[in-house]
């Protein structure tokens, strides 16, 4: 035993361990074996698998392997459910989660032990942000629940929802999931990954006691197999956090199958430190960035990039930072890095790092548990960009470093990743830091901050990160459909389709604000009700799509122009439109449509979009720290269009006149039977001041065009409106580059264009002296 004296000179640590006992006491009162949770009871344990607790190697309980059959009667019991949960309305649904909040918090040393077991975290992590979130996100859908009809009118429960999540944050991933699912009345299946069941089960008693309905929570716990099963069961949407790689398999699985689909994937996030930071401040900001939770994070700030003035400087803090981590018992109170959640990805981040030999590798001297699976606190400095650890995810204690030059370099730099999750930007200077913000192309950026994270405030990624928001009322929105589609009234009365021939005549494309002639050479004649050859359109190709992409590209400075100039154009497209209305109309009514309705709808959504250009910024969400956290409005960006047979002007105008609203920009392929009415548009936008790139119309068989959209990887977004073949093909076909498909039998209403052409970016500011 030290003496106090010694004691004060030396400054150790005590051992300061938390109780496993009442958690083991849990799984000791099932026997140390689960079966599923489906309708409302726990099924006989079948098949099962061991979990381990991976700071110490030793078997924690026997789950379950759930099989295709659990599958179906947890779908089967979730479905029968789901009408009388919907029919309650919000405030009933309310008081159950507001009661499952209420009991989060009462079990909440249970469930942080349990947690900290079952995934090697620190207790002090589990303790203070992975419970309490969840706690926060029950408590704050309790709310969303409460206002649900006098908030959505329009909206709708998708019915069931398949819910998969990863090992990382076991619990908070299953409230993120659990509650905006049931606050919109949907019932649920939920897989937790093969690692970490534990606290899914002891959520399921909290269900039990909740008085959550029979069926409407349903858990079933397995590996990738069960979590395939539930992809491919009769669910209406699947909710997947994981890898980038299951990510796209999910993504094929459900192509063309209707069942809505939003993907929280990988991300590779960067961490600025510019010369006018806090740098003591920033040194910590990444300690949280990627030591919590050993790096197991997606949002994990992993890339480092200093600006060179004070590069070494804060390397030389980090470093002396890193000397007094200490790793160990995770419920030892006092820890700071656990353990890493399973042998196989102790093993993964080993080989990673292992093969890699560019770079300075700096490990924390503290040493390692004899047992268990721990991995040093790392960075690694001196890489250059293409490095594969710059552009790999770890996911573990390892951070890489680079520098940079200007403000520029630094956005240049944080931007060259094929994932867009998440940012954080350090610098005192006001100026710098939301000037630097906007520009990094992420779901969430934190300004002088890290891993800030609450039920308010939207999260997702951007690019190969996944899409679809979780938290606020925009991840709400994501849990439910809209019932108002385009005016039906307006569908075209039933006529032979135009008949197509190629021939060699010259039509023209609508491409960078000129005409274009196609760069196959053809021409399809489009013959009208009569049969009378009514004109020729180009025969757009691959290479017409490229061209189009280019000149949205060229036209990027339209995301920059204010919602004001926006509206001003899309008023003048209105305006010239209604000068030839008579006859739009009228070309209209010769390919069977219903002309004076659809210019009269056409023209309405034209100053619809418009009155919502300068409207549609975001909201400041109410989050519980010092500061605002932003949820900006931000363009999607290069959007393809494929246009449905239906409507033939009102879904080409609406489109564009959403897209353009929110400063978007926009390429359209009209349907073949009014493909003339397409090319009508060409003068009314060259006489209403559209910069040229930001909306180009490509002619031609749209079959042909699909794939080229879906593979395209400079588009960000494709819709895919009429024909479900084609959305299914581009469905399938966006898997490899994961851009966003939004799509259906007709064109939605303006509410649902006007929210596929904008992304949510949360930016967290903190302040306070
Ligand atoms: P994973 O993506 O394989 O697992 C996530 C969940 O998906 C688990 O519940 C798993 O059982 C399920 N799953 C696996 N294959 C499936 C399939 N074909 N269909 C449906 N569900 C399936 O992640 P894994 O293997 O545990 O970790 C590998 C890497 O993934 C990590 O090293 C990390 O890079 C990344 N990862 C990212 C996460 C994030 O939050 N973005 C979370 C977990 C892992």
């Amino acid at each position: 035993m030290p003496t106090l004296s010694e004691i004060f000179e030396t400054m150790e640590y005590g051992p300061a361990p938390e109780s496993a006992s009442e958690a083991l006491a849990w799984i000791a009162t099932h026997e140390g074996r689960f079966g599923h949770f489906i309708n409302g009871t726990f099924t006989a344990p079948a098949a099962t698998f061991v979990t381990v607790n991976p700071a110490t190697d030793a078997e924690l309980a026997q789950v379950s392997q759930g099989s295709a059959a659990d599958i179906a009667a947890a779908v089967a019991a979730a479905r029968a459910a789901q009408p009388a949960w919907e029919k309650a309305g919000g405030p009933a649904r309310a008081r159950v989660l507001y009661a499952i909040a209420r009991l989060l918090q009462k079990h909440a040393r249970l469930f942080a032990v349990l947690e900290t077991l079952d995934n090697g975290k620190p207790i002090r992590e589990s303790r203070d942000a992975d419970i309490p979130l969840a706690q926060r996100h029950f408590y704050y859908h309790a709310g969303l629940a409460q206002l649900f009809e006098a908030q959505n009118p329009n909206a709708r429960a998708h019915g069931v929802c398949g819910q998969i999540i990863p090992w990382n944050f076991p619990l908070l991933m299953l409230a993120w999931k659990v509650a905006p699912a049931l606050a919109a009345g949907n019932t649920v299946v939920l897989k937790p990954a093969e690692y970490t069941p534990l606290t899914a089960l002891l959520f399921a008693e909290v269900c039990q006691q909740a008085g959550v309905p029979a069926g409407v929570v349903n858990i079933v716990t397995g590996d990738g197999d069960t979590g395939a099963a539930l992809v491919a069961a009769d669910v209406n949407k699947i909710a997947f956090t994981g890898s980038t790689e299951v990510g796209r398999i999910i993504r094929q699985a459900t192509a063309g199958s209707g069942k809505a689909l939003t993907l929280e994937l990988g991300g590779k996030s960067p961490f600025i430190v510019f010369d006018d930071a806090d740098l003591d401040a920033a040194v910590e900001g990444v300690v949280d960035s990627i030591w919590f939770n050993q790096g197991q994070v997606c949002c994990a700030g992993s890339r480092l990039l200093l600006h060179e003035p004070i590069a070494a400087r804060f390397i030389a803090k980090l470093k002396r930072r890193m000397e007094s981590l200490r790793i160990g018992d995770p419920l030892d109170k006092s820890i700071d890095i656990g353990a890493i959640v399973h042998p196989v990805q102790l093993q993964r981040i080993t080989a990673l790092v292992g093969a890699h030999t560019a770079g300075e590798v700096h490990t924390a001297p503290c040493p390692l548990p004899a047992r268990g699976s721990f991995y040093p606190p790392t960075l690694i400095t001196g890489l250059s960009p293409s490095d594969a650890l710059m552009q790999q995810e770890i996911f573990g204690p390892v951070l890489v470093s680079t520098t940079f030059r200007t403000p520029a370099e630094a956005v240049e730099l944080a931007n060259n990743t094929r994932y867009g999750l998440a940012a954080s930007v350090f610098s005192e200077n006001i100026n710098t830091a939301l000037a630097i913000a906007p520009q990094l192309e992420a779901g969430v950026i934190w300004v002088n901050g890290a891993n800030m994270l609450d039920a308010a405030a939207p999260f997702g990624g951007m690019r190969e990160s996944g899409y679809g928001r979780e938290g606020g009322p925009e991840g709400l929105a994501a849990y439910t459909r809209m019932t108002n589609h385009a005016a039906p009234a307006l569908k075209s009365k039933p006529v032979a389709l135009p008949v197509l021939e190629q021939v060699d005549r010259t039509a023209k494309l609508y491409i960078g604000g000129k005409q274009a002639r196609p760069d196959s050479g053809y021409s399809i004649a489009l013959h009208d009700t009569t049969g009378a050859l009514a004109g020729h359109v180009g025969a757009g190709s691959r290479k017409d799509l490229r061209n189009a992409v280019e000149a949205m590209n060229a036209a990027k400075g339209w995301a920059k122009t204010t919602g004001h100039n926006r509206a001003q154009i899309l008023y003048f497209i209105a305006e010239n439109l209604s000068a030839r209305a008579a006859e739009f109309a009228a070309l209209i009514d010769s390919f069977g449509g219903a002309g004076a309705a659809e210019v009269s709808a056409a023209i309405d959504a034209l100053f619809t979009a418009a009155a919502v250009a300068d409207k549609y910024d975001g909201r400041v969400a109410g989050v519980p720290f010092g500061g605002l956290a932003l949820a900006l409005q931000t363009p999607v960006g290069k959007i393809a269009a494929l246009c449905p047979e239906d409507s033939a002007l009102l879904a080409p105008v609406a489109l564009i006149a959403g897209a353009l609203a929110l400063g978007s920009r926009i390429t359209l392929v009209p349907s073949a039977r009014y493909a003339l009415v397409a090319t009508a548009l060409y003068q009314v936008l060259d006489t209403s001041d559209v910069p040229g790139g930001v909306v180009n119309i490509i002619t031609g068989v749209q079959s042909d065009l699909a794939a080229p959209i879906a593979q395209h990887a400079d588009l960000d977004a494709a819709w895919v409106y009429g024909d479900q073949a084609l959305v299914a093909e581009v469905e399938r076909l966006s898997a490899s580059n994961l851009k966003r498909v939004s799509s259906g039998p007709s064109a939605p209403d303006m509410a649902q264009i006007l929210r596929a052409a904008s992304e949510v970016k949360t930016i967290w500011i903190p302040f306070g002296i």
